[in-house]
């Protein structure tokens, strides 16, 4: 192996302490405890277990958490009310729709109603239009490529002047990793499934952003040497030597490309866990600019 790996289970538990930190030194001054809203529509079991698992970490980091669940059926204006409460309730502090929700509702109403000071996901139009604009600030970015910017940055790997290649498009990963590689002077390059010679691509970055969800599609030949390679991907693959009959592999495949890469995340184990130690960094921060 050449590839160093990137230990994303340790950034974000450092990651997860200092926000426990600071929201205890909040606490001890008699201010309000950062509390997260997640609202979570229909009955997936895969959502249903990410939201659970983001109201533990409130709990472990001394955070606040509701959870509002909604029917498979819900009607557009059931979750629009749903979303005005949580603007108006002052006790909350960060609002969060799991998504996908169910098709019939109109995902985008929902998000751009968001109150843009409580949009810790980063989903809202404003939140992600201010991203993608020079000068402009957004008050906070989606998590998973937040998450992902944070590695990279946290090991040392240089960005600016980087080529850099984000595999998807997605609103949630792609789009905003793009944005945020751009921001910090990248040379970026986002493919999709219409794209040509994506091996030839891939093999020109310095930085591979892969968020497919094709289970490990990212060949070891496909890889510059010494680059940093963060796999998004989360995908189940049946394993009879696992108790639980699978095991979770990324969208690159890892055994290949850390023979060639400079920096690798393992999967699981990599960016998996800072998608929710950036959601509690969010959730403080939207505590913090709502007392001002
Ligand atoms: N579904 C998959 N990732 C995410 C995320 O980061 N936020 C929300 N709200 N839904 C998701």
């Amino acid at each position: 192996m050449t590839a160093q790996l990137i230990d994303g289970k340790a950034i974000a538990q450092k990651l997860r302490m200092e926000v426990a930190d600071a929201v205890m030194k909040r606490t001890a001054l008699g201010k309000m405890q950062p509390t997260l809203a997640t609202v979570l529509i229909g009955d997936r079991p895969d959502s249903a277990a990410y939201v659970a698992s983001k109201q533990k970490a409130c709990a472990d980091l001394g955070m606040g958490s509701v959870n509002h669940t909604l029917p498979a059926d819900a009607n557009q204006s059931q979750v629009e009310d749903l979303v005005k409460k949580l603007n108006d309730d002052r006790r909350v502090s960060g609002i969060l729709v799991q998504l996908p929700m169910p098709a019939h509702l109109d995902e985008e109403r929902v998000l751009s109603l968001i109150s843009i000071e409580k949009d810790v996901d980063g989903f809202s139009p404003l939140n992600i239009g201010r991203l993608a604009q020079k000068g402009r600030e957004p008050l906070f970015v989606p998590c998973t490529p937040f998450g992902c910017i944070y590695l990279l940055e946290q090991v040392g790997v240089k960005l600016e002047g980087a080529n850099a290649v984000v595999l998807g498009r997605s609103n949630i990963v792609g789009m905003p990793a793009a944005l945020l590689l751009i921001g910090r002077n990248a040379t970026v390059t986002v493919c999709h499934s219409r794209t040509r010679d994506l091996p030839d691509v891939v093999r020109n970055a310095d930085i591979v952003i892969a968020a497919i969800g094709r289970t490990e599609m990212v060949r070891g030949s496909w890889i510059k040497p010494g680059a940093a390679v963060i796999d998004v991907g989360i995908n189940q693959v049946v394993d009879s030597t696992r108790k639980s009959g699978h095991r979770l592999v990324g969208d690159v495949c890892f055994d290949e490309a850390k023979e060639v890469a400079g920096w690798i995340t393992p999967v699981p184990g990599g960016v998996g866990p800072m998608t929710i130690a950036m959601l509690m960094k969010n959730t403080l921060h939207a505590a913090e600019i709502q007392e001002t």
